[in-house]
């Protein structure tokens, strides 16, 4: 992640998750996969699957950031909490430092989740309000033996301070605090077993704008001085465009494009990512070309559409698009999903240029 503050637009360096499969760079390596869940299969129906997440491949580079964008309901948290092993995959697995955590004992496991830590979007909810600040942050280093008593209390007071938070705060409860500052708390308590990879889920979407900003910035920090991999997942194209090396851009379960943030931001290739795109007020406060309209609504995961799941939605969709479904396609780096990107806007006739005559403007 660019230390620049988040109202100065970073120059995005190109990604590891944009580029081929390259074990030796990678922390964290998602390979396929997916996750379904059953529900039903009770008294009032037969059971059917949601497919939440759908064979997805990302690979997290340490000081790096793969921002996961996409509509609610797309997958977004079930990927963060497969990439954590706190939900065991329907197929496909996780490496971290090329290990299968599938293979791992549960002594194991629990071992080497010291280095994967999340950060939550509701600081409200996600601190338990009977305990103090101090021992909130502090608990996992006890639980896992790392530091006790008086050491313990050193660590967990440098890194309050580290994260902005008084000494005054360790002896205080959550409710006493606002809700930037009980982020700290959750961020501090994330980063107290010193982990290698972070997922952040929304982590500023229930705060101000400037609130917000302030933790963008600190994670931001923190991922320099740390050489953290962050995940960090949005539905809000603007947070993740200053945070994120690579976009991972999410539809009904399934990566339809991912690229290098700058490439995403200066010239997205898939139509989803193009009405995502124009539906963000430009940060410099220049129009956009067009405005393209995402009618109506996300399609169930319990029935997704045949095809391209996107069809339904999509402007400029052709038959093809309706029963052939389209793989991500890799272009020098730049990976889309869509019948009429992969090879073609090479030649003149992709989503920039061509397609967008067919786009809605606004009534
Ligand atoms: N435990 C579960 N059992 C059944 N379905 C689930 C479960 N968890 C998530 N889902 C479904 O999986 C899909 C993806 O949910 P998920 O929470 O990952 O989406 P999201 O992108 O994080 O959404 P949001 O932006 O609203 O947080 C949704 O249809 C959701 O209803
Ligand atoms: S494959 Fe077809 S429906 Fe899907 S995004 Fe591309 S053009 Fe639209
Ligand atoms: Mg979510």
């Amino acid at each position: 992640m660019n230390a620049s503050n988040v109202n100065v637009a970073p120059g995005n360096a190109p990604g590891v998750g944009a580029t081929p499969p390259d074990s030796s760079n990678s922390l964290l390596r998602a390979v396929g996969l997916t996750k379904t869940f059953r529900v039903g299969g009770s008294l009032f129906g037969a059971e059917r699957s949601v497919h939440a997440v759908t064979d997805v491949n990302l690979e997290f580079g340490a000081g790096r950031t793969i921002g996961i964008v996409g509509e609610s309901g797309c997958g977004k948290s079930t990927l963060g909490r497969l990439l954590l092993r706190l939900l065991v995959p329907t197929a496909g697995r996780v490496e971290f430092d090329g290990v299968d955590l599938a293979t791992l004992t549960p002594r194991d496991l629990r071992s080497a989740r010291r280095n994967m830590q999340i950060v939550f979007q509701d600081p409200y909810a996600s601190l338990n309000p009977r305990m103090k600040i101090g021992r909130i942050v502090g608990e996992g280093l006890e639980v896992h033996g790392v530091a006790t008593g008086k050491e313990a209390r050193e660590q967990v007071l440098a890194l309050m301070a580290r994260v902005g938070l008084g000494a005054d705060a360790y002896d205080r409860y959550p409710h006493e605090f606002s809700g930037g500052q009980r982020q700290r708390v959750g961020i501090a308590r994330a980063l107290a077993l010193s982990p290698r990879f972070v997922v952040a889920d929304e982590p500023v979407s229930a705060l101000d704008v400037s609130i917000g900003a302030q933790i963008l910035n600190l994670l931001m920090e923190l991922q320099d001085e740390r050489g953290l991999a962050y995940a960090f997942i949005s539905h809000d194209l603007r947070v993740v465009e200053h945070v994120s090396h690579d976009v991972a851009v999410m539809y009904l379960g399934r990566i339809v494009e991912l690229a290098p943030a700058a490439e995403i931001y200066a010239g997205a290739r898939h139509p989803y990512t193009q009405a995502l795109l124009s539906a963000v007020p430009s940060v410099e406060g220049k129009d956009r070309k067009q405005r393209v309209i995402l009618g109506g609504d996300v399609p169930s995961p319990l029935d997704p559409p045949k095809g391209c799941a996107f069809h339904p939605r999509c402007a400029i969709a052709v038959a093809r698009c309706r029963v052939e479904e389209p793989q991500l396609i890799d272009d020098g780096g730049h990976r889309t999903a869509c019948h009429l990107v992969a090879g073609d806007h090479l030649s003149g006739h992709g989503m920039a240029g061509g397609a967008e005559a067919h786009l809605s403007r606004p009534a």
